[in-house]
Formats: C-alpha cells, structure tokens, sequence
C-alpha cells in the first residue's frame, strides 16, 4: 500500500528507484511540439460516407497505429463524470486505498497497485499508480469493481457499456477495411473482453529522469483510451517521439498485437509511453479491448 505514489510522493524529490537509466529517460523529450499528424476521425461522417471513414481509419492504422475519434456518439456528460470518477478514486483518503490495494499478482480479480505489473522485481518503478478491473461483459464483472467512490459502479457501469459498443463500431469499420467477413472481429470470442485500466500520474519532482509508463505495445485488439485535459501520451513514429494533444471528448484508439498478428502485419501496433508532469496530477483510463483467453488466433488477410 505504501507503494502507490500517490501516498507518499507530495513534497518528496525524486527518489534513485524512480530516476530510469539515460537511454530510457524522457530527457528535453517531455515537451515533445505538438503534432498534429496523428489522425483525427470524425465518426458522425460515417453515416453518409462509410467508405471515406474506414479508409481514414486505416490509413492511420497502417502510419501511426493510433487515431483519435470526435462525434463518436458517447455523451460528453458521461465521459467527464467518469473522469471525475476516476480522479476521486485516485484521490481518496489513504485509508480508503488501502481497502483496495491489491499485488498485481494475486488472484483477485481487481487491483489497485504502482508502476508497472511486477514492482517487486523491478529495478526502477514508474510514476505511476493504476486500478484495473474487467468491464466486459458487464454483468460478470461489476461484482468485482470498487464500493467506494459510493456511485463508481453506477457512474463507470453505463460508461463502460457505451465504450464497448463504441469499441464494436470501430472494429467493424477496420473489419470491412481489411476485407474480412462483418463481425469477424467483433466475433464473441476475438473481443469478448474487456480490462478497464484507470492511471493515475500524481505530479513528478522531474519528470525529465522518470516515466508514468515505459515504451510497451498493447497486447489486446484495440483500446480506447480517455486521457482528461494534460498531455501525456507519447507515440514512436520515425525514430522519434510525438506527442498525442488532448482534444476535449476524444479517444485516442490504437491497435494491439493481437490485431496487428490477425492483419498478418497490414495495421500495425506501435510503441507508446507515458511522460510525467511537474505541475499537474494526470489521470487517463484505458478499455482494453482483448480475446477471452480461449480464443485461437490465426492470420485473416
Ligand atoms: C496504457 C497506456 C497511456 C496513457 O495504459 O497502456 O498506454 O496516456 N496509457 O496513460
Ligand atoms: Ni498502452
């Protein structure tokens, strides 16, 4: 419990199991200029122009692995209520984290925990505390969610519904972009789980010698990340790091491995991080959209 940055972090300088060695380090990169090349798709123009709308998807699969959707059909009222959600989770008493604090490791099926999946054997942790707990099918995971914030299972319940669905409307359009049969990968068993990863990055004495979250792909089908109003997230494109702008009530997507394997290498998955902020708590939270785990995969196109 002691663990969570978010404890014992206020008012402390960066301590030596927190600095990452210099070729891991964020260094001038933590304000990397803003870019806008990373796609933005309007999701309301799918209507009337489906085909522009998948080939825009994936054109950005295939160049950055990423994309962000805007008019996506998710009420802005919902998505700020989670965000608040999730920041008063991070932000609860001491005491009430406690209650929650769980290893990553053991056999529960919700966790609230620091850095990365394996802190005992880490040699430098990231600036990072996270809850994850399954959010899909909703009825066989909601019984292992928080009870406190009082209204997190209300609140997260419907927005975990709708993220969903919104994840099925994306993987139906990169479906019939790839070709592939409709429903092929909204199939019941290639997306038929989903883990809601909830960061929380408090404010870091220097963000130039540590991260929130080392470089890593996603290991899933796609996720569906909100990422609030602080920049963060880093994508490695070209042997460099850009950084992906908030853009109120956007989600960033970007593909896994699982569907980077499934496309035989046609979208690509690609290595993202996350930076630190010395002025501002930050929290974003991640669907991961991912195979039940006796799903058996093999190359569609
Ligand atoms: C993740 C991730 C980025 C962020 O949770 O896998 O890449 O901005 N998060 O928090
Ligand atoms: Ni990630």
């Amino acid at each position: 419990m002691d663990k969570l940055v978010s404890i014992w972090s206020k008012d402390q300088s960066l301590p030596e199991n927190y600095i990452f060695p210099p070729e891991n380090r964020p260094g001038k990169f933590v304000d990397v200029p803003p870019s806008d090349t990373i796609p933005v798709i309007d999701l309301s123009k799918t209507v009337d122009n489906r085909t522009d709308t998948i080939q825009q998807i994936l054109q950005a699969s295939k160049e950055f692995g990423f994309f962000q959707v805007i008019n996506h059909g998710v009420s802005e009222k919902l998505i700020n209520d989670n965000m608040s959600m999730f920041e008063e989770l991070h932000g609860m008493s001491a005491e009430d984290k406690a209650s929650l604090f769980s290893e990553y490791e053991s056999k529960s099926c919700s966790w609230l925990f620091s850095s990365a999946l394996i802190y005992d054997s880490e040699e430098i942790h990231c600036w990072r505390d996270n809850l994850k707990h399954p959010c899909y099918p909703l009825q066989e995971s909601m019984q292992h969610w928080p009870q406190k914030p009082t209204r997190y299972r209300e609140v997260v319940g419907k927005y975990s519904v709708e993220v969903n669905k919104l994840g099925s409307v994306i993987l139906e359009l990169i479906c019939e972009g790839l070709g592939l049969e409709s429903g092929y990968l909204g199939d019941y068993k290639l997306s038929g789980s989903a883990l809601m990863s909830v960061n929380h990055y408090p404010p870091c004495p220097d963000p130039s010698l540590t991260l929130g979250l080392l470089k890593h792909c996603d290991p899933n089908l796609i996720t569906i990340l909100l990422q609030g109003d602080v920049s963060g997230l880093q994508v490695f494109k070209d042997g460099q790091w850009i950084a992906v702008h908030p853009l109120p009530s956007a989600f960033v997507v970007n593909l896994g491995l699982v569907l980077q394997i499934i496309s035989n290498d046609k979208l690509r998955s690609v290595e993202h991080r996350a930076v630190t902020n010395s002025k501002k708590a930050r929290t974003s939270a991640a669907i991961f959209i991912t195979p039940t785990s006796d799903s058996i995969l093999e190359l569609a196109c």
